[in-house]
């Protein structure tokens, strides 16, 4: 039989009945609706939100179109469309004045810290809300780096007991997951340590692999965080590797972590596949980070690319590659656009 001679039968992808057919399965968009392997839904999402002090505050950020820092008021307004959309998971952002900034990050887990008044304001209103907390101090330093400094670098070990009241301050607050993200090592145990001491039963996500990354950008200029000198390669990780970061996944699931976290996604597709494989039943969450929304958003505007194929493209491919959790600024125009 001529390789060809009975092509017009062939319905299967079988190899053995000349050459695989892949096309039928192409043919129309109900067939390809009929083969889809990945889908996400509005549960996969988890919303970040940047707050503010202050009322009636909506305050565009440049380098992020489309996203806001809120004042707690405007927060809770927000939210009743991110929930009437089926999202309820948001993770939150602190973004204080400069002026309360100091090199120790107080602002963070002293004197009734922003987030803390956020978390309960939206307990109270939508207990039904699952809300996840940023750990990390760069938001709240005068020198912008993600703990307390000696001789110009993190202090690694004077940090931690920070962080943990910082967690323990959330988690007080009605926190459903603190993560932290600001990369010192034992993050998670002091964490863990601190809550199971507290007796309370908060989950924690762990930044696991977080690589030091030029698709922050956006972020930073949202919370005011980039550090004031240097950068954060001596706690981040160097994106050269890969067993390492499934080496900080496996530390952190060790230490306590109920989730890790793979971020950025898109350039880190792979470190999510084989975390997946690596540990097949770990929740692992993927973020999105500011620069992939960015990208995709000013390439939008210059019509270089469709903006929604492109999310979706974009979003898509991370589940695929293995998330249960993404994290992602487009979470409410995904679902706004349907699948
Ligand atoms: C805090 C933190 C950052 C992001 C999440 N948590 C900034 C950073 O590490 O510099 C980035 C998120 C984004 O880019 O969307 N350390």
């Amino acid at each position: 039989m001529s390789l060809f001679e009975n092509e017009k039968n062939i319905q299967s992808t079988n190899p053995r009945q000349g050459f695989a057919r892949f096309r039928p399965l192409r043919a129309t968009q109900a067939i390809r609706d009929q083969h889809v392997e990945v889908s996400i839904s509005a549960s996969d999402f988890i919303y970040p939100y940047f707050v503010v002090e202050g009322e009636k505050q909506k305050q565009a950020i440049a380098s992020l179109q489309g996203i806001y820092r809120l004042s707690i008021d405007e927060l809770l307004a927000d939210l009743e469309e991110t929930l009437r959309l089926g999202i309820d998971k948001v993770l939150l952002f602190g973004v204080i004045d400069n002026s309360l900034k100091d090199d120790m990050g107080t602002a963070a887990y002293a004197n009734d810290p922003l987030i803390v008044r956020a978390i309960k304001a939206i307990k109270q209103r939508f207990p039904q809300v699952s809300v996840f907390t940023d750990v990390c101090l760069c938001e709240y330093t005068s020198h912008g780096h993600c703990g307390h400094l000696h001789h110009h670098d993190v202090d690694n070990d004077a940090t931690l007991p920070l962080l943990a009241k910082m967690a323990l301050e959330h988690a007080r607050a009605g926190a459903d997951f603190v993560a932290p993200s600001s990369m010192m090592d034992g993050q998670v145990y002091a964490i863990k340590n601190a809550l199971d001491t507290a007796g309370l039963p908060t989950r924690i996500l762990a930044y696991s692999a977080k690589y030091a990354s030029s698709f922050y950008g956006p972020f930073r200029d949202a919370a005011g965080s980039a550090p004031a000198f240097g950068d954060r390669k001596s706690y981040q990780m160097d994106y050269r590797n890969r067993t390492q970061g499934l080496r900080e996944i496996a530390a952190d699931i060790e230490e306590g972590a109920h989730w890790v976290m793979v971020k950025p996604a898109l350039a880190y597709l792979d470190i999510i596949v084989q975390a997946r494989m690596d540990y097949p039943f770990a929740n692992i969450a993927a973020y999105q980070v500011s620069g992939e929304y960015a990208m995709i958003k000013t390439s939008a505007a210059a019509n270089i690319v469709n903006e929604e194929n492109a999310f979706f493209e974009s979003l898509t491919a991370i589940k695929r590659a293995g998330a249960n959790q993404i994290i992602s600024y487009y979470a409410k125009e995904f679902i706004r656009k349907g699948l």
